[in-house]
């Protein structure tokens, strides 16, 4: 199949690129290189350097390129960005998904993934692990557009008969996290650490999060392509952690003596989540493999490597 992968120069999507290319797929991918890198990029996978807010430039590759299936990963991704400007924010991820969403229904492609977010969809859940069912009411502007996105979805769905997945990670974590952005703390720690310096926590450190390794993420997008479902699904654990236990674990398999900084919490972020994949396993036949320390051994060889 012909699959383009927007934000396959990112963490989470060069994965999948390379991933989706050992299947035997053709892989294009559509990335501007806001966040991404071109380190990250199989030379596989044909690569246009391309803003999703521009239209026209995304028409050229969809009349070139004969795609099947999108899978879109491209996205605004700092939360806390999307709170003091939210109309930049809506501009990449609701504009430039829609983009991306009618040229899928102009060019007639087969399915449409989408990378969605359960870290912060449901705002402060109502009980924990939250499932597809647990209202959406989000504390973020990021996570309003990626819930009004997904409402897009199911209405082009309902109105055009256009396949569509979401998936709903929580906190994805693994090689190639860009330590120097916003989010991704077992990164931006793991980063820090192995070069002897002192992360900061934001808020006590009690918050809890559900932290799902790549591997298990690509997995997911593996299911979502080969699967005829349609619809929403969560992808993580249901485990929580906390963020000082991320900077205990860190430290013990670093076997490093550091103390962290506390500064105050952030805005925009839930105090708890965790996500009940139950769905996910019964009809996309997905459950996640890795184990935390599993997870994070593989991640801090990977930050070693590249101190
Ligand atoms: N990392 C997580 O824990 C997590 C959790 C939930 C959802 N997601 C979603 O997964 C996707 C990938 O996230 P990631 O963690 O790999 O982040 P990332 O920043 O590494 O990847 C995003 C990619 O999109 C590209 N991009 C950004 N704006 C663009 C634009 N306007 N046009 C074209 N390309 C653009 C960036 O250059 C980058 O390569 C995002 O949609 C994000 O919202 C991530």
């Amino acid at each position: 199949m012909k699959i383009l992968v927007t934000g396959g120069a990112g963490f989470i999507g060069s994965h999948i690129v390379d991933a989706y290319i050992e299947l035997g797929h053709s892989v294009i991918v559509v990335d501007d290189l806001s966040t991404g890198f071109l380190e990250n990029l199989n030379p596989k996978a044909i690569f246009y350097k391309i803003d999703i807010r521009d239209f026209a430039g995304l028409e050229k590759v969809f009349k070139k390129e004969k795609i099947d299936v999108v899978n879109h990963h491209a996205a605004q991704i700092d939360v806390r960005k999307s709170l003091q400007d939210f109309i930049f924010d809506a501009d990449i991820n609701i504009m430039g998904s829609l983009n991306l969403l009618k040229l899928s229904l102009d060019y007639r492609i087969k399915k449409f993934i989408f990378a969605s977010t359960g870290g912060a969809i449901y705002g402060e859940p109502q009980y924990i692990p939250a499932d597809e069912k647990h209202p959406a009411n989000p504390l973020s502007a990021y996570g309003a557009a990626k819930l009004a996105f997904e409402k897009y979805l199911q209405v082009i769905h309902i109105n055009f008969a256009l396949p569509f997945i979401a998936l709903r990670y929580a906190n994805v974590y693994g090689p190639r996290q860009n330590p120097l952005g916003e989010a991704g703390v077992v990164a931006i720690f793991t980063d820090k650490m192995v070069k002897g310096q002192r992360p900061t926590i934001f808020g006590d450190g009690e918050q809890t999060r559900d932290f799902v390794y790549i591997k298990d993420v690509v997995s997911a997008n593996i299911k979502a392509l080969e699967s005829d479902k349609i619809g929403i699904y969560n992808i993580g654990t249901g485990i929580r952690t906390s963020v000082n236990e991320v900077f205990r674990k860190i430290r013990e398999l670093l076997g490093e003596n550091i103390e962290p900084i506390y500064a105050e919490e952030r805005k925009g972020e839930v105090k708890h989540i965790a996500l009940d994949a139950t769905l996910a396993e019964r009809e996309l036949g997905w459950r996640p493999h890795y184990d935390f320390d599993a997870g994070l051994r593989e991640t801090i060889e990977f930050y070693r490597k590249s101190k």
